[in-house]
């Protein structure tokens, strides 16, 4: 087996992430946030945007201070001041990355900006060259590179690498290519770029069309090394990429030979604690952490579940910290998970006893939408059979 490639997971649930609107997290519930990504291997988080407010330069501080093994990142936009008061945010951090960059499509060239493709370039080099009097490590991300013309965005990462640019973030800020687009999109700035060996490419990517994860994955494939992402894919409008979901896709196929350093027994408690403090809800069919991700209701599924949990399951839940998968008892189930979960609570049924039971449970499952271990006792008692 061949030693896979590393993709270094930068989290950043803590600035892109915390621009949800009315998830707003304080201080304190930051740092255990920060403590905890820390802890599960992610490679680099990012703690805010030290410029936007006292609030945020302080959280950057202290997530600075605190943080014993992921680099720290603040974000800036291409403005000195924005950068000088990252770097002193970020001053107490064992190993600081200040993340700057500019717009880069057309679109954003002349609405955001009035101005010029080649102002634009001067502005990102000065950024650039700027930041790296700080420090050592510098990401450029080229905003809305998605709906940029690839041969500009490959101009201006060269420019920037010449800067001192360390990492190279393609963003699909619009989240608006289609997987093959945007791996093709990290392919020619490998093959186009001129020093791009000096620099880690990096994906990110927002869900407008529920594409992230898809176009992240297709990035790393083509090349990228880094993806940047959030806990439950919380983000600006309909969110960024989601962690447990690169994470797991990478992990379950070894075919890729691509894999991270993220303790995957951490991913569920980890959502657990992010939904909590953000007040933000896991919708229940969401993908590695939803609360129906590792459940199973229809009899077809729930029988060969039973004969091998391999027929409807790809990953073990107790690789991402859920303690069991679960079989979900309605008027849809069947015979072989009534008798699973009557058989957990304590009621061995012979098959004749099953039979009778069945019926009596059809009953309470029509009235009832879901039977719960509790109701399982009742329903036997009003079968009349002898136990
Ligand atoms: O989506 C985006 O383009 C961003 C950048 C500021 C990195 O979040
Ligand atoms: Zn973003």
């Amino acid at each position: 087996m061949n030693t896979p490639n590393y993709v270094d997971i930068f989290d950043t649930t803590l600035r892109d992430g915390e621009q949800v609107p009315g998830c707003k997290l304080n201080t304190k519930e930051k740092l255990i946030i920060a403590k905890r990504l820390d802890e599960m291997g992610v490679d680099i988080i990012e703690a805010g945007f030290p410029i936007s407010s006292p609030g945020d330069f302080k959280s950057v501080e202290e997530i600075s201070k605190l943080v014993k093994n992921a680099r720290v990142c603040g974000l800036t936009r291409a403005v000195k001041k924005d950068i000088d008061v990252a770097a002193e945010a970020l001053k107490y951090a064992k190993r600081p990355r200040i993340h700057t960059g500019i717009g880069t499509s057309d679109s954003h060239i002349k609405h955001k900006f009035n101005s010029s493709r080649e102002r634009i370039t001067e502005m990102a080099k000065e950024a650039v060259t700027y930041a790296r009097k700080f420090v050592d490590d510098v990401e450029f991300y080229a905003e809305d590179a998605g709906r940029t013309d690839n041969d500009f965005l490959a101009k201006i990462c060269e420019e920037v690498i010449k800067s001192g640019a360390t990492v190279l973030n393609i963003p699909d800020t619009t989240g608006y290519c289609l997987p093959e687009e945007y791996g093709q999109k990290i392919r020619y700035l490998i093959n186009n770029v001129k020093g791009i060996e000096k620099a880690v490419i990096s994906c990110h990517c927002h869900n407008d069309l529920g594409l992230s994860t898809a176009n992240s994955i297709s990035g790393v494939i083509n090349g990228a090394r880094q993806i940047e992402c959030t806990i439950n894919g919380v983000g600006e409008r309909a969110g960024n990429t989601s962690m447990e979901e690169v994470v797991m896709i990478m992990r379950q196929h070894p075919d890729l030979n691509l894999d991270t350093k993220i303790k995957s027994k951490l991913l569920y408690s980890t959502s657990q604690m992010v939904s909590e403090s953000m007040g933000m809800p896991v919708q229940p069919n969401k993908a590695i952490v939803g609360s129906n991700a590792f459940a199973h209701s229809s009899g077809i599924h729930q029988d060969g579940f039973i004969k091998n949990r391999e027929t409807y399951e790809i990953i073990d839940p107790e690789d991402v910290g859920v303690q069991e998968s679960s079989i979900v008892l309605t008027a849809r189930s069947g015979r072989a998970a009534l008798a699973y979960r009557a058989k957990k609570v304590g009621f061995d049924l012979t098959k004749l006893q099953l039979d009778i039971v069945y019926k009596e449970f059809l009953r309470f499952a029509d009235e009832k939408k879901e039977i719960l271990d509790r109701d399982i006792p009742i329903i036997i008692q009003k079968s009349n059979i002898d136990i």
